[in-house]
């Protein structure tokens, strides 16, 4: 086999083999296939696409090209879930706990932030003590007597995956929705999920700005979990404004505290509710959707999701009492409102912007090795749809290093449109696909 010819048939449109497909893959992690031909090879599959078989071949193949982390050591049916990325996206530090109280077995690992989307790794970290980095040994115990673990990733896992991301990042070829969905399935599956629930963002603030591009990469997703026996299910939702109000580090946790409580945003609310009710239906815990946001409910309710959340930190050697009191998460001492220059209607907050926002005051990096101040942040004062006097607070900066403070606030005041007339309730949720 030539990598050459490989290159051939799939600039020509035709499919590759399993075979050709790991003479490529396998050659490519060696070192035998230099970075020009799997270049060539990934703008071939820019434009000439791959049907859902290739896909699923590809999925396994990054998979298995590094660790398979094996959680058959955890009694039940372990349910990831995933999002595509978000400003002020909180729904893991929500959903764990919940889903968990509500009987799934969440076992997840998740990423550090990046760019303008904040990860789940670096909220956790915002309260003191907690440890993130938990020998497999541990990570097994903790889920099996908490039925919830959240930890950063370990070992050597899909390789071909890191290899070929930074290869496309270089050479215009990270959208092409198979490329996506494989290399997204791919981290699951080598995370030993049994079943996994997509966030699928669309809007300004989404790596998928358009949302035809969204649902194409939840139905190419989908398929895959569909080929490779993992029941996956996908929900495409709304990104175009930052997910409840909190945008940063410590600031998310306290929002998390506050959802898990019945005193959160409406928005993150609702969908922490629907995730979650898909992660109950894909464990086993409810028949059906309805019946999950029932339980879920009513654990928020009764207390024992947050009851839940504290166990969890406790068992990851966090402070628990930051749930009674916020103070002892990390804070700033100086905070700086952003007020509206009109009244009228908040007609949109771009997403981008205000996670760009937050990333200049510190709450993000611009490049993986960047630090990162887990107290700095954004609160939102108004959402999309809201009334606004002129001289509102839309937001708060939560600031202690003042370097890029003006950039921020302007960036930040920048944002928010408004308008006289109000805007039509925007969706939350697009659809549903399984
Ligand atoms: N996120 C991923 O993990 N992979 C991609 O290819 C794009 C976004
Ligand atoms: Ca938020």
């Amino acid at each position: 086999m030539r990598a050459y010819d490989i290159i051939l048939k799939k600039r020509d449109g035709k499919k590759l083999s399993r075979n050709e497909l790991e003479f490529l893959i396998n050659g490519y992690v060696k070192g035998d296939i230099p970075d020009y031909q799997i270049s060539a090879w990934a703008m071939a599959v820019f434009f000439r696409g791959m049907d859902a078989e290739e896909t699923a071949d590809l999925t396994m193949l990054m998979a298995e090209s590094g660790d398979m982390i094996d959680l058959s050591p955890i009694r039940g049916i372990k349910v990831d879930k995933h999002s595509t990325g978000g400003v002020g996206d909180t729904t893991t530090l929500v959903l764990a706990p919940l889903a968990a109280s509500a009987g799934a077995v969440v076992a997840k690992m998740s990423g550090r932030g990046l760019g303008h989307t904040g990860g789940t790794i670096d909220k956790l970290e915002s309260i003191p003590d907690f440890n993130t980095f938990l020998s497999r040994d541990r990570f097994i115990d903790n889920v099996n007597q908490h039925r919830a673990a959240v930890v950063g990733q370990t070992g050597n896992l899909t390789p071909a995956d890191k290899k070929l991301y930074a290869l496309r990042d270089v050479t215009a070829t990270v959208e092409s929705i198979p490329l996506i969905a494989s290399s997204i399935m791919s981290k699951k599956i080598a995370g030993g999920a049994d079943a996994v629930v997509l966030d699928v963002k669309t809007g300004s603030g989404a790596f998928m700005k358009d949302i035809g591009q969204a649902k194409k990469l939840a139905r190419a997703m989908v398929d895959i979990g569909e080929e490779v026996g993992r029941k996956t299910t996908a929900y495409i939702t709304d990104m175009n404004q930052p997910l409840g109000y909190a945008v940063g580090n410590a600031l998310e946790v306290k929002e998390a505290v506050e959802t898990l409580r019945g005193e959160g945003p409406e928005d993150l609310t609702e969908l922490c509710l629907e995730l979650g009710s898909a992660m109950l239906k894909l464990a086993g815990a409810a028949g059906d959707l309805e019946r999950g946001r029932e339980i879920l409910r009513e654990k928020i309710e009764n207390g024992e999701a947050l009851d839940k959340f504290k166990e969890m930190i406790a068992a990851q050697e966090g402070n628990p009492e930051i749930i009674n009191d916020f103070n002892l998460l990390p804070h700033t001492d100086k905070t700086v409102e952003v007020k509206a220059e009109k009244s009228g209607y908040i007609s949109s907050i771009e997403a981008l912007e205000v996670g760009t926002a937050a990333v200049l005051l510190g709450a993000g990096r611009e490049r993986k090795d960047s630090e990162i101040d887990l107290a700095v942040g954004i609160v939102l004062k108004k959402k999309v749809g809201d009334k606004t006097a002129e001289g509102d607070t839309l937001a708060v900066l939560h600031v202690n290093n003042e370097d890029n403070l003006e950039e921020a606030r302007t960036k930040l005041a920048a944002a928010f449109s408004i308008s006289d007339k109000k805007p039509e309730k925007k969706q939350l949720i697009y659809e549903i696909i399984t």
